[in-house]
């Protein structure tokens, strides 16, 4: 035992440096959080664990030994822009941004490599260990190093977002089980949304036996999970949709007049009792028709789906009310529908294109198939959309051939909106047996920017910002 004293102080906070770099975040220690962890300890570990997960961790908490330097030649509007490229290393790029950017991100998209052992992409995606080399068990072999690489910079990705920001990360099977257990570690399972799948492919390979592969999937987690609505898209063609419902209580509604369209020719309707074998209705008092329109007042008991308010506010939002035949049963149609929450299926039915048509788009931009299965932008706009904000900073730190970029241009474009997009690229050298060499690109950051490059200048004049800082990390 020691006596407690300032002296001794700092060789406390090195001992929970060491074991704990977690609770320190901009020199700063986390009280509440260290008390956490101290409090679990004893608890039975859960979670996943692999070889090597402590260490890193660590690489979360260690500073980075790398600048940021401006690349004017390589930027567009540098004076003025707010969207930043940065060509370098994730782990060390996230680091840096952390001292601005901490708590101020609206929503983060990373599509990292998937770990599928394939060696013909453009980029590396093989993580297992190489078979000479001692590992301990298969499942460190296989997933070890992935894990080790996407863990860290998980960590830190939390740290960006807003309260109410969001995380997407899309996966394929390859790693999708682990990857949920790591981010519900990272995010809490309390602030998990969902795994959505999306349809990425309308020609699936006939590579196995047992199944075609049509889905790739995206978890979603909420920094703080809060109540509020995701929104997916507008019903856009107005249907008619029927008032009744049988399983509600009876009801009277009062429909003004001049105000119901109807096919019934000319007359005055008795009050009275309307039927079919499927439902009943009271007519209160007797109505009239002249020219296509109720021009009395249509007072009706029966099943409702709406209340006298809930129709009232319908009517004034503009919603057109029909009582199309002599049966009385009455429909409506809204001119605009509100967004409905989206479903955990993406596809081409809410306006999200797959690998083939995003692949063919990027090759007519950049006029030659240089980069292997790029993420369509609408996939990136649809989900960016489940949470907007207008004016909000977007993320996306696994790059590729710059989607997300894409994807925010386009979104401002749409609605006039200030977003922001923060995208890293590793300059990974390309091997000289790829299309992308033949095309004369030697490191995938290279596309990347070639990309920002081409779509800003289509864009220019039609956003408020369709220029990029480039910075290189030195
Ligand atoms: C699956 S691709 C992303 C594709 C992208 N969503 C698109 O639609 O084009 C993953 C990308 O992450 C990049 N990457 C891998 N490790 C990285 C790292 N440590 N830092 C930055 N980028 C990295 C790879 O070079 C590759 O371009």
């Amino acid at each position: 035992m020691i006596q407690f004293t300032f002296e001794n102080m700092e060789s406390l906070m090195e001992i929970i440096r060491k074991y704990h770099p977690e609770v320190f975040l901009n020199n700063e220690i986390d009280l509440k959080k260290l008390k956490q962890i101290l409090e679990t300890k004893n608890r039975e570990k859960s979670g996943l664990h692999w070889t090597g997960k402590e260490n890193s961790k660590k690489q979360a908490y260690t500073r980075s030994e790398f600048k940021y330097l401006l690349n004017a030649e390589k930027s567009i509007d540098a004076d003025i822009s707010k969207n930043i490229f940065i060509e370098g290393d994730n782990l060390d790029a996230l680091k840096l941004l952390l001292e601005h950017y901490s708590k101020s991100i609206k929503a983060i998209y990373i599509d990292p490599p998937y770990n599928t052992g394939s060696e013909s992409f453009v980029y590396a995606d093989k993580f297992a260990a190489q078979k000479n080399k001692k590992v301990n068990n298969p499942f460190d072999t296989l997933h070890g190093n992935w894990l080790s690489m996407i863990y860290p910079r998980l960590i830190l990705s939390r740290e960006f977002l807003r309260d109410d920001g969001v995380i997407f990360v899309s996966i394929d099977e390859n790693e999708l089980a682990n990857l949920k257990l790591l981010l519900d570690e990272i995010y809490g399972e309390e602030n998990f949304i969902d795994i959505f799948s999306w349809a990425k492919t309308e020609t699936p390979a006939n590579l196995s036996r047992k199944s075609k592969k049509v889905l790739e999937y995206v978890l979603c987690y909420q920094k703080v999970k809060d109540k509020i609505k995701f929104k997916g898209i507008k019903k856009t063609s107005p249907s008619s949709n029927g008032l009744l419902n049988q399983s509600n209580a009876i009801n009277t509604l009062i429909f003004p007049k001049n105000l119901v369209k109807t096919k019934i020719p000319d007359r005055v309707i008795p009050k009275g009792t309307y039927q079919t074998d499927k439902y009943t209705l009271e007519l209160l008092e007797d109505t009239e028709v002249h020219n296509g329109v109720f021009v009395k007042e249509v007072i009706l008991r029966g099943k409702f789906k709406w209340t006298q308010p809930k129709l009232d506010t319908e009517i004034q939002k503009g919603t057109t009310i029909h009582i199309p035949t002599i049966k009385l049963s009455p429909s409506y149609e809204k001119t605009a529908y509100d967004e409905e929450v989206p479903p955990n299926l993406i596809n081409t039915k809410v306006g999200v294109e797959t690998n083939e048509s995003a692949s063919k788009s990027l090759t007519e931009l950049l006029g030659a198939k240089v980069f292997d299965f790029p993420k369509p932008p609408s996939l990136i706009k649809y989900l960016f959309g489940f949470s907007d904000d207008p004016n909000g900073v977007f993320m996306d730190f696994f790059a590729g051939s710059g989607a997300t970029a894409q994807a925010i241009l386009e979104m401002n474009e749409k609605d006039g909106g200030n977003r922001k997009y923060i995208c890293v690229q590793l300059p990974e050298e390309i091997k000289k047996n790829s299309p992308a060499y033949a095309a004369g690109y030697r490191k995938i950051s290279e596309i990347t920017h070639k990309r920002v490059t081409n779509v800003s200048q289509l864009l220019k004049g039609k956003v408020n910002d369709a220029g990029f800082i480039y910075y290189e990390l030195k």
